[in-house]
């Protein structure tokens, strides 16, 4: 593929963002007047922890804030996700070698694979999945070999049934549970067995783990690094924007295996200067949160998505409760089949947002994911104008 004029190969080979259209009938719907309710994206509309807020605003005032932050600037935050995850999951895990930073799991993911593989190589992805990693993969030159997600298997892969040629062609896994789209979870036995997968194929297993505090049952979200062996290849992604409702600071960390951590930390040197040192702050003081007033989120997008689903159930959209997350994954009503005409028809003329599932990948066509974003009774409402707007367009 050529690149054209001021366009290199990488950039004309991103994938066209579904969402970008999403983003653009919500205008229209908006210019035409309408009450727009967005549920397509996983921005969170509950408050940030007080603590590091106010952290936040005491920095900018702190001049020794106001410089490069170096990588041994970092050091208090890394030494802080190890004393948590060490709290959460048990294990002692070393700031130097086995932590860093990141501006947010997204940013995490693209240099790592920049980090961790070669142009060619290629990487397992799941499908559907969360749409910036096939962007990450064509970015960094690799061949996206698809991981079906199917619902009939708890929308977890059957890693036996990777073609042998595409594992030996494969550098790296990605797995993320809680899962999104999908609010899918899986258990610590589901991560051993992907881990003597990876060590089979010499892979290194990336696991996205945003969704670490958004499980309903806080046992449904164990942390990969936790399997036998996993230490050696596990890189776990984590983030700010979900646990802590911090999606516009660009904060998160990544924990695991200290060769991959090294390589990362190379590649982001050439990249980024880190967060902030504020940020920084702030997100050392929402590692202090205590449990009781993390698990709140969890509570919120539980009854949230209970009333959704029932709301849906009752106007003829089937679905089923997630265990995790702040979305509801379910099937486009009345056998519809194009979810992006779909989504974006529901939009111009009722005002309401949903992201088409195709969005997330090919086996993502025919559904749609509703993020948990809103109150209560404004799920209840956009699902009764589902109900009522399908019904009269599947006439
Ligand atoms: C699987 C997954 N990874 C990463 C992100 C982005 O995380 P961050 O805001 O830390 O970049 C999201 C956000 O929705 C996500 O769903």
């Amino acid at each position: 593929m050529s690149g054209g004029p001021f366009r290199s190969r990488r950039a004309a080979a991103m994938p066209e963002s579904v969402f970008a259209r999403m983003d653009a009938a919500k205008d229209a719907a908006r210019r035409a007047g309408r009450e727009v309710v967005d549920l397509s994206i996983g921005s969170s509309d509950l408050p940030p922890p007080e603590a590091a807020l106010a952290a936040l605003r005491d920095a900018a005032f702190d001049p020794a804030t106001h410089g490069y932050a170096l990588h041994a600037a970092t050091r208090p935050l890394r030494e802080a996700a190890c004393a948590w995850y060490r709290e959460r999951f048990g294990a002692v895990l070393d700031p130097e070698e086995e932590a860093l930073t990141l501006i947010g799991a997204q940013e995490g993911f693209a240099n790592l694979l920049l980090a961790t593989a070669d142009p060619g190589d290629a990487v397992l992805l799941p499908d559907p999945g969360y749409p910036s990693w096939a962007g990450a993969v064509a970015v960094a030159g690799l061949e996206a070999v698809p991981l079906p997600l199917e619902e009939g298997r708890g929308f977890l892969p059957d890693l036996e049934a990777v073609p042998a040629a595409a594992a030996a062609r494969a550098k790296i896994v990605v797995l993320s549970y809680p899962n999104n789209p999908t609010a899918a979870c899986a258990d610590l036995d589901f991560f051993a067995r992907a881990v003597a997968f990876a060590e089979r194929h010499d892979l290194l297993l990336v696991h996205d783990f945003p969704y670490v505090d958004l499980a309903y049952d806080e046992a449904d979200a164990p942390s990969a690094l936790a399997a036998p062996g996993a230490r050696e290849r596990v890189v776990e992604l984590y983030s700010f924007s979900k646990s802590y409702h911090l999606a516009g600071l660009r904060i998160g960390f990544a924990l695991g295996a200290a060769p991959a951590i090294a390589s990362l930390r190379t590649v982001k040197g050439a990249i980024d200067f880190n967060a902030w040192r504020g940020v920084q702050r702030a997100a050392v003081a929402a590692l202090a949160t205590p449990r009781a007033q993390v698990r709140e989120g969890a509570a919120t997008y539980r009854t949230r998505s209970r009333a959704l689903v029932e709301a849906l159930d009752e106007v003829g959209v089937p679905t089923d409760l997630p265990r995790a997350s702040m979305y509801v994954w379910t099937r486009l009503p009345h056998g519809a089949t194009d979810s992006v005409a779909w989504a974006v028809a529901l939009a111009a003329e009722t005002g309401v947002v949903v992201a088409p599932g195709v969005g997330f990948g090919a086996r993502g066509e025919g559904w749609m994911r509703l993020a948990l974003v809103r109150p209560e009774e404004e799920l209840r409402r956009a699902a009764r104008t589902i109900g009522a707007w399908s019904r009269t367009r599947s006439r």
